[in-house]
């Protein structure tokens, strides 16, 4: 029988999204928690997930996890906020003994931030359908102006390493033009490959928009879930990553090292049906 969610001291944190967009969050845990040894996996035969319904994108979720949990994972980052509104709930009903870290558009600080009080949020036309975004907005949204743009082809920019062209900049002009007419003051990042985007959408949006990338809270969260569970890597550990991807190994391996500096083997992993 596999031994999941048994994870000790020793064992990796895993980290998933469906492409290179987590690794935003990954570069956080590794400059927060450099002790620890990571896992990532890319799951880019199925990107976008932000496209999919809300059911296939639970059903992949189910199968990155038992991938990290089979690789000994002692706790798991969903770092994609696509399916972390779509399936966060459903894993941790499904798998009660692991500990998830999951992400969510960071409307908090935003309202928290706000003079004007009109805010824009930016993510996948997935997670504006979740519950969990209803929610947020429910939650801390109240008496504040909240204007929400999917971006199609974001994701995708970012995937190809389009990150300051002319193409990548007409888009985010089109989708931000609304929100900056409309006078926002904050703007979430609320897919987790935006953050790669930020220098160009700060040039469109100028000085007075802060941009609110939740990635540093997250792997705040890590931390504080680890030292609960007293599954903290000791601190003379040097921390080892691994990279996997559905998709192309080579193709991932340039692009984590263009986006992260980081310059690691990646290997190709199926997920079983
Ligand atoms: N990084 C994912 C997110 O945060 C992208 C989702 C996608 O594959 O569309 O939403």
């Amino acid at each position: 029988m596999q031994n999941l969610g048994r994870g000790s001291k020793a064992t990796p944190i895993g980290v998933f999204d469906s492409g290179v967009g987590g690794l935003s969050v990954w570069r956080e845990i590794v400059r927060q928690l450099p002790a620890e040894d990571t896992l990532y996996f890319a799951d880019q035969a199925h990107i976008p997930y932000g496209q999919r319904s809300l059911d296939e994108v639970r059903r992949l979720t189910e199968d990155v996890t038992r991938f990290l949990l089979g690789q000994d994972a002692k706790l798991i980052v969903v770092a994609c906020n696509t399916a972390s509104g779509a399936a966060l709930h459903a894993l941790r009903e499904k798998f009660p003994e692991v500990p998830f870290v999951g992400m969510e558009p960071a409307v908090k600080p935003a309202v928290e931030h706000t003079r004007t009080g009109i805010i824009g949020v930016i993510a996948t036309a997935a997670t504006f359908q979740g519950d969990l975004f209803a929610r947020l907005v429910q939650r801390f949204g109240n008496g504040f102006d909240i204007h929400t743009q999917a971006c199609p082809g974001l994701v995708e920019a970012v995937e190809a390493g389009a990150l300051d062209t002319p193409e990548t900049e007409s888009l985010l002009r089109r989708y931000l033009t609304p929100l900056l007419d409309a006078g926002i003051d904050q703007l979430v990042l609320g897919c987790t490959h935006y953050p790669f985007l930020s220098p160009l959408i700060q040039r469109i949006v100028g000085p007075e928009v802060r941009l609110i990338d939740p990635a540093p809270a997250v792997a705040r969260q890590v931390e504080r879930v680890l030292t609960q569970r007293d599954l903290l890597a000791p601190p003379e550990q040097i921390g080892q990553h691994r990279f996997y991807t559905s998709g192309d190994p080579a193709q991932f391996a340039a692009m984590a090292h263009m986006l992260t500096g980081a310059k690691h083997m990646t290997r190709k992993a199926s997920l079983l049906p």
